[in-house]
């Protein structure tokens, strides 16, 4: 059976991280029942914590109405079985961890129980589609469908194609994407990183390189970016932001796929990772965070 936007009723959220989390706020806030999955309890109470205080938050600020957000509430479960989420799913939108065995077995665990029309989108930036479509019976109904950080504010979604994706799948993750508000651009061929992140990257690597050569500061590399471009934070703000262990899997799995040593991840970041220095998620990354997530120093 072919997808279609009008089958789509309940949505699955795989993974309930700042991405998975955010992005199922924002399909439940399009009037979408949306079932945020994950294999870990703390993840999914921090979940709903953080999101009930971003949308109070919102609330407090005269940006929505109270009563949409409850409502909103009310269309959300959480839960950690995959099997039965997925039996309801229409179509499944995959934030796990950025690695390729985890994702291929949850693509695996989904195609045995989600309904045959269900589309199954990655929001993987660094993993196209293609590396998980094989684990499914169903590669004509996978695709990337990735959303940016943080996700309730960011327009922009990459929907793109693999080489066995169907033009439904595409005109469904397509539309699906402007019905709850987003921006979509569509790539006819995958390549890892896409558009928005690959010149982001290049951003990053440029930065880091200036740092770890010793020419300037994080705070000044930050602060340039900022008031020389424009750009609403610095790329070390923003590594803090989407997450140095997100940066560091991503650089792996290219320097894994490629060979080249260049792709490898910079020693800096190594080296944060292997302290448990991620950013903002875990209180310190190139700068250190206070419990309500507002930087405080270096
Ligand atoms: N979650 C949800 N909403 C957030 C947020 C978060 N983590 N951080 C900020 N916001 C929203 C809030 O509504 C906030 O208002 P509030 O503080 O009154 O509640 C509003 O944005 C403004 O926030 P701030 O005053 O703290 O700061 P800014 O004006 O700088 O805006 C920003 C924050 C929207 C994050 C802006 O700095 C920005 O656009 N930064 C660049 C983000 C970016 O480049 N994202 C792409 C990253 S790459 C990626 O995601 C790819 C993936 O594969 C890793």
């Amino acid at each position: 059976m072919e997808p279609s936007i009008d089958r789509i009723g309940n949505i699955l959220v795989v993974g309930a991280g700042a991405m998975g989390s955010q992005i199922g706020m924002v399909c439940s806030l399009a009037g979408y029942n949306v079932t945020v999955q994950d294999i870990s309890e703390e993840a999914l109470a921090r979940a709903w914590e953080q999101l009930r205080a971003r949308m109070h938050r919102n609330v407090g600020k005269g940006r929505i109405e109270r009563e949409e957000v409850e409502a909103a509430f009310g269309r959300m479960s959480f839960t950690t079985d995959l099997a039965g989420a997925a039996a309801e799913a229409d179509f499944v939108i995959e934030a796990a961890v950025e690695k390729l065995d985890v994702k291929r077995e949850i693509f695996a665990r989904l195609d045995r129980t989600a309904p045959e029309h269900a589309v199954f989108a990655t929001n993987s930036s660094t993993i196209v589609s293609s590396r998980l479509a094989g684990s499914t019976g169903r590669p004509d109904r996978v695709c990337n469908m990735h959303f940016f950080n943080p996700a309730l504010v960011m327009k922009c979604v990459e929907v793109v194609r693999n080489p066995k994706t169907s033009d439904a799948t595409v005109e469904t993750t397509v539309e699906l994407a402007r019905r709850i508000g987003k921006e979509p651009i569509v790539l006819d061929k995958e390549i890892p990183g896409f558009v928005a992140n690959r010149i982001l990257g290049a951003i990053m690597d440029e930065a880091i390189s200036l740092y770890e050569n010793g020419v300037a500061s994080v705070e000044d590399i930050d602060a340039a970016c900022r008031s020389a471009l424009g750009h609403p934070m610095g790329p070390f703000e923003l590594m803090d932001l989407t997450g140095i262990d997100v940066a560091c899997y991503v650089r792996m799995d290219r320097y894994r796929e490629s060979g080249d040593p260049d792709d490898r991840p910079s020693r800096s970041i190594v080296e944060k990772f292997e302290r448990g220095e991620l950013g903002r998620k875990s209180g310190r990354g190139w700068y250190a965070y206070d419990e309500q997530g507002q930087k405080v120093s270096r």
